[in-house]
């Protein structure tokens, strides 16, 4: 089983038959909505979209533990989390997918582990997102014929406000390439299970101040639809060619992590 997040703008994976929808209650509360359990490609797919559907969920509200444990719960062992961003690297144009391979966190006031109590865990983070998943997402992209920006640091920003043009040129220096508001604790909690995670980020907008306009939702869902059918044909080229069995080290995320 695979999981798929949808972000702003993707409320649905474009005309695939929805099998069942599951309701899945945990600890710490109820995830965004129902799962929606559907066969892409072959494989069994559960589909969640992040702020509800209709969008009702801010970023700093969505409950990201009972997400993922939703997921787990699920019996997915891979989940491949799609956000809408904001490109700061001006490499990073309207409607470019990117695949980051790092993370700047500058969340706060979000419940980031699932380790709170007695029990103590550091989990490695050093490679926030599944080397084997993205490997595959670069593959599909290539087969499909679909362009990736294969590298780019993503700053997840609390919000809901959107940036100041000061704090874009500050990210700048700080390394970051592109701008959203989810990725994290999504990264790190699926870290924690023990699944993999991979990000797929669509340019919605130039960020704050680099185009001189001012920034609208308008143009991050407008964007975000128009990416939808590149985003389908790219999962199931995913889903057709991911290896049944994980090769990677995400599943002993926990090993020698634990005080
Ligand atoms: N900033 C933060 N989050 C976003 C943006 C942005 O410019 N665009 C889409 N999500």
């Amino acid at each position: 089983m695979v999981g798929v997040i949808g972000g702003s703008g993707l409320y649905e994976i474009e005309g695939v038959v929805v099998r069942e929808e599951r309701k899945i209650s945990t600890p710490y509360g109820e995830p965004s909505g129902l799962y929606r359990l559907c066969d892409i490609a072959g494989k069994e797919v559960a589909f969640l979209p992040r702020h509800g559907s209709p969008h009702h969920i801010a970023p700093h509200k969505v409950n990201y533990r009972a997400n993922i444990l939703g997921f787990k719960k699920l019996g997915a062992e891979r989940i491949i989390s799609i956000n809408a961003v904001g490109g700061i690297n001006k490499k990073m144009k309207p409607g470019d997918i990117v695949l980051p391979d790092q993370i700047i966190d500058m969340t706060e006031g979000r419940e980031r582990t699932f380790y709170d109590k007695e029990e103590i865990v550091h989990v490695d983070f050093t490679e926030p997102y599944c080397p084997e998943l993205r490997a595959a997402i670069i593959s599909a992209g290539k087969e499909a014929g679909i362009k990736l920006k294969q590298k780019a640091s993503y700053i997840c920003t609390n919000g809901p406000r959107l940036e100041t043009a000061a704090e874009i040129r500050a990210f700048s220096l700080l390394g970051a390439d592109v701008v959203g508001m989810t990725g994290m604790p999504e990264a790190s909690l699926a870290r924690e299970l023990g699944i993999c995670l991979a990000g797929i980020a669509v340019i919605t907008n130039p960020a704050a101040g680099i185009s001189g306009k001012k920034l609208t939702t308008t143009e991050v869902v407008e964007k975000m639809a128009e990416s939808t059918g590149r985003i389908k044909v790219l999962l199931e080229k995913v889903f057709s060619i991911i290896p049944e069995q994980r090769n990677c080290g995400c599943r002993d995320a926990l090993k020698d992590a634990k005080m």
